[in-house]
């Protein structure tokens, strides 16, 4: 069977059973258990969270350098049922007060994305409740429309309106996205190897820095000479908006393999400092292209966002607020607790979509790949 027909989610009308009185928000749960967080939380349409849980798994896949599919899978089956509990008993629902369930079904690693889609089958049959399959990047692409802040992340209180010029870079993903709507996503430029994320986690270990690498470069980054190495910019002398982060990867190698480990503290932040410093040119050089691409300029998006657990970054955002002021564009991210990997964005995603009628009939196959242009 192709991919394409594995998933199949129904457009068409609402059956409405549990959401009889359109006046009160629609409350969902929504399930995150894609890649190392086992996550669940409530949010309604008005936009609130009522509660939230992130069980992370990081402590366990740290001695092992990166993420552990296998124990990925089987630390989401040993989570899963008490993080949902938890979050019903904290928002001070029952499964009845529920109008939508709603879970990842991709992409991300499978054995991870069966065990919370096959918990939201559960409850959603047993409940007779509709049931939003959920893709994890419209979870990242669509959560700064239920809570966003500026780079300072001071004011979580905004929400962004259609249509937006998103930069979506997380550990799986990096892409360029015009989002006009929900569903609707036009790609402007990704990444031809790595993602961002996957060269931050990469130079880290190099560091002997642990895992997730992102974090502690971020901090490093913030102490050190962002001149002192002169990483490359990949495809910044070139026109269009694909990324490449490998070479940036291998200069660092090169590097290190010049160097006598263990590095000094002033050598480790200067080196952080520099990579991250090639990094955000990078983005922000992409983007210029974006902002001048012809699609682009047609549609006049007014808001620059950054989305995905890269988002935390904080040179990334200081220099795409800069680049959203220098175009007259407002500019936005999710709160920090909202980049990573998170149960609210995938309730907020599944209210988004319940609303267009897109809840899921009959059994489906989650998949380990699913573009977003593929919705
Ligand atoms: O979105 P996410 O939680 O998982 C995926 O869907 O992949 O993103 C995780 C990635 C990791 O690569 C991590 O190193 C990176 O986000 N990350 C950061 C920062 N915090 C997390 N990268 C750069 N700077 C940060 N402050
Ligand atoms: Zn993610």
């Amino acid at each position: 069977m192709s991919e394409e027909k594995i998933i199949r989610l129904d457009m068409g009308h609402l059956d409405g059973d549990t959401h009889k009185d359109s006046n009160r928000a629609i409350l969902c749960l929504g399930i995150e258990s894609s890649c190392d967080e086992t996550s669940a939380a409530i949010v309604d349409s008005d936009r609130n969270i009522l509660s939230h849980i992130i069980y992370s798994q990081i402590p366990e896949h740290q001695k092992y350098g990166g993420v552990v599919p296998e124990l990925a899978a089987r630390a989401h089956i040993l989570a899963i049922d008490e993080v949902i509990k938890q979050t019903l008993e904290k928002a001070g629902k029952n499964i009845s007060d529920i109008d939508v369930i709603a879970a990842t079904a991709g992409p991300g690693l499978i054995g991870g994305v069966l065990v919370g889609w096959m918990a939201a089958t559960g409850i959603a049959q047993s409940t007779n409740k509709p049931l939003v399959a959920v893709n994890h990047l419209e979870g990242h692409a669509l959560v700064p429309r239920l809570h966003a802040s500026a780079a300072n992340g001071k004011d979580g209180s905004m929400s962004v309106e259609f249509p937006y010029l998103l930069m979506l870079a997380s550990g799986g993903h990096c892409q360029i996205l015009l989002v006009r709507g929900v569903g609707e996503y036009e790609l402007i430029g990704q990444t031809l190897d790595d993602s961002a994320g996957e060269a931050f986690d990469k130079v880290a270990k190099m560091l002997g820095l642990g895992y997730p690498g992102g974090p502690v470069v971020d901090k490093r980054a913030g102490m050190g000479n962002s001149k002192a190495f002169n990483f490359p910019r990949p495809l910044c002398d070139k026109p269009g908006c694909d990324f490449s982060f490998s070479g940036i990867k291998t200069a660092a190698r090169t590097f290190l393999d010049k160097q006598t480990a263990p590095y000094s503290e002033d050598f480790i932040n200067d080196f952080c400092a520099s990579f991250q410093a090639a990094v955000v040119d990078c983005i922000i050089n992409r983007l210029t292209n974006a902002l001048n691409d012809e699609r682009v300029k047609n549609t006049a998006p007014k808001t620059l966002v950054v989305a995905g657990g890269v988002a935390k970054n904080s040179a990334i955002r200081a220099a795409m607020e800069k680049l959203a002021a220098e175009n007259a564009m407002l500019f936005a991210a999710p709160p920090m607790n909202l980049c990573t990997d998170n149960g609210a964005m995938i309730a907020w995603a599944g209210i988004e979509n319940y609303k267009l009628g897109r809840i899921v009939h009959g059994p489906i196959a989650p998949r380990p790949r699913w573009p977003l242009t593929e919705l």
